[in-house]
């Protein structure tokens, strides 16, 4: 008949014996389904990411996509709340003798029901004005029973520095005040199904990383990132968040798509035992993959060794230590003239 365009997918008795398989046509994937004695189809792309559907699993009668988790009805190809944004190409199977065909034309089109783009999906354009740092501090530290982190003590020394003497606009982030999912390693699965947007900042309203995202990839010009030595490294808090950031140097990797640019990063590194460069050493390597460049003095460290355990008088060091300011006060400069050079400002 017009418009339909049968193929034989091969014997019945095999095709049953998967509930879920996706199946490759000339280019066309299909999704098949055989589920309470009958058999349906649907496209194998996913429409969020294009995803294999057909490489997926079976959740009552949704396939559910093995890269982000969408779902999709079996027979109505829609998707599910909360992503009900889309309806997949349905195909029309039925059995002839022993064989299983598909109509390769699809009953319906693809779907993108309305809904406003992700805001994190927007073009980067550098907004006018002055010379803009965003602070992070990593330190785990929370405020519930206060303690004194000489990280961002000092990452605060630098942002004061740079609002009054330099004129810059200032902000600072404290990472262990956003709730936000560790990274899912999506690009297990594929290398495309790790996403700009972060797929968690699409798919989980609660994941409030998108404040870092906004800072480093459309506000800031310079990053300053403060971190605590925790047993030699980074802290936790450190490492969770750069393990999100991967979709950013992904995005390069997989499309040349460079969403940073011109920005400048620079490093505080404070511990109560040492290791100060081997941590600078990982972070510089991270972030120049990310797409940052870094000034002359691109990190000022902070320890008093190994056996300085007593932290009353590393607290008394580091608010008395003149030596310490000068050194962060050097490190902003050098980053604020980086980035004006930069920018030709
Ligand atoms: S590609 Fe299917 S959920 Fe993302």
């Amino acid at each position: 008949m017009k418009n339909e365009r049968w193929f034989d997918l091969g014997p019945v008795k095999e095709l049953k014996k998967h509930t879920l398989q996706h199946i490759i046509i000339g280019k066309m994937p299909i999704a098949l389904v055989y589920k309470n004695g009958e058999f349906s189809a649907a496209s194998g792309e996913c429409n969020h990411e294009k995803g294999p559907l057909g490489k997926g699993h079976m959740e009552g009668d949704y396939i559910v996509c093995p890269w982000h988790g969408w779902h999709y009805h079996r027979k109505t190809g829609h998707s599910k709340p909360p992503h009900d944004v889309a309806c997949l190409p349905r195909h029309s199977v039925k059995e002839k003798g022993s064989h299983l065909f598909v109509n390769l034309r699809p009953q319906n089109r693809r779907a993108y029901f309305p809904h406003p783009p992700h805001p994190l999906a927007r073009k980067i354009v550098r907004k006018p004005g002055p010379i803009r740092i965003a602070g992070i501090s990593t330190t785990p530290m929370d405020e519930v029973l206060k303690r004194y982190s000489t990280s961002e003590r000092l990452l605060e020394t630098a942002l004061a520095h740079a609002r009054t003497k330099l004129k810059a606009e200032t902000k600072l982030i404290k990472l262990r005040n956003l709730k936000f999912n560790h990274c899912g390693g999506f690009y297990s699965i594929d290398e495309k199904a790790c996403t700009w947007p972060c797929t968690y900042s699409q798919i989980d309203e609660k994941d409030k990383l998108g404040e870092v995202y906004e800072a480093l990839v459309f506000w800031a010009d310079i990053i300053l990132i403060a971190t605590p030595i925790r047993w030699g490294s980074a802290s936790s808090l450190y490492y969770k968040m750069a393990e999100r950031l991967n979709c950013i140097e992904n995005q390069a990797m997989l499309y040349d798509k460079k969403l940073i640019k011109n920005k400048v990063a620079a490093f505080i590194i404070t511990g109560g035992q040492d290791n100060v460069q081997a941590v600078a050493g990982q972070m510089m390597t991270f972030f120049s993959q990310l797409g940052f460049l870094f000034p002359r003095d691109p990190f000022v460290g902070h320890s008093r060794g190994w056996a300085a355990e007593d932290m009353d008088n590393n607290i008394k060091y580091v608010r008395s230590s003149n030596e310490l300011r000068v050194e962060i006060n050097r490190l902003v400069e050098g980053a604020v003239e980086m980035s004006r050079s930069l920018l030709k400002k």
